[in-house]
């Protein structure tokens, strides 16, 4: 592990968005765009850190193994992978949303959730879906599904679903409502827990820089 570099984990989109202004408070700009690049690893204007453009999902994959020594990840996201190996120090307060459950709109949502009931339930977060209606004592036949999870219900694929939802525009388009928030979700930054070990004097003012832009939004 070479001490002086570093590489940060991020995916395209509002992930890599709202970590610019963080690292702008650690003085690091990114010198390429990931919408317009197709390269994978991003220079930034200090020659020892690195951005690596991954899938959402996969940023804790990546931080876990030490293939990035740092990332930015989705509670959601890390609450599926099961946080191992991850050192989790910082609440970004960025990308934020709540998981749900949603239904069609009609469905008689609390007549079918009674204990002892089977509720056919499509999702990308299995694990969060499994402990939330365990935890309810209703039994569930998970679908997994990677993606466009509001369309299950419409086709008779599930009873319900499990998602992310934000200003619920998206449920409202494809006539489901909210029946239930399973919990409050934002973005964390997540270390590689060899890394905070030895790179910790390069990683520390950047941990900080994050905590202090973090505090103030
Ligand atoms: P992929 O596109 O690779 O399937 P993804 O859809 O999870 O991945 P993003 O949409 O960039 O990737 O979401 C990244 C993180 O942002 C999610 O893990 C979640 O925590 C949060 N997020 C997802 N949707 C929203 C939203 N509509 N508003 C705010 N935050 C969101
Ligand atoms: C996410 C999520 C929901 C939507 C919720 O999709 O999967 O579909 O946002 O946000 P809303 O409540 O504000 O409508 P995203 O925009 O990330 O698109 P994706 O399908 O490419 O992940
Ligand atoms: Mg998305």
């Amino acid at each position: 592990m070479e001490t002086n570099q570093l590489i940060l984990a991020l995916s395209k989109g509002r992930i890599f968005e709202d970590t610019v202004p963080l690292l702008a408070e650690a003085g690091i700009t990114v010198t390429e765009n990931p919408e317009t690049s197709r390269k994978l690893i991003l220079p930034t204007n200090d020659p020892n850190v690195r951005v690596i453009i991954v899938r959402a999902t996969d940023v804790p994959t990546y931080v876990q193994h030490g293939a990035a020594d740092f990332g930015v990840a989705g509670k959601d996201v890390l609450l599926e992978h099961g946080g191992e190996g991850l050192y989790q120090p910082i609440d970004l307060e960025i990308a934020k949303c709540r998981m749900s459950v949603a239904v069609k709109a009609g469905f008689d949502y609390a007549n079918a959730v009674h204990p002892g009931a089977r509720l056919r339930v499509a999702t990308k977060f299995i694990e969060t879906a499994r402990q939330h209606f365990a935890s309810k004592g209703v039994h569930v036949d998970l679908i997994k599904l990677y993606g466009s999870m509001e369309l299950a219900p419409l086709v008779g694929l599930s009873d319900a679903i499990v998602d992310v939802v934000s200003t619920g525009s998206t449920l409202r388009a494809n006539n489901l409502v909210e029946v239930e928030e399973i919990m409050e979700i934002s973005s964390r930054l997540v270390v590689n827990q060899a890394a905070l070990k030895l790179k910790r004097e390069r990683l520390q003012p950047i941990l900080e820089a994050f905590a202090r832009a973090a505090n103030r939004s």
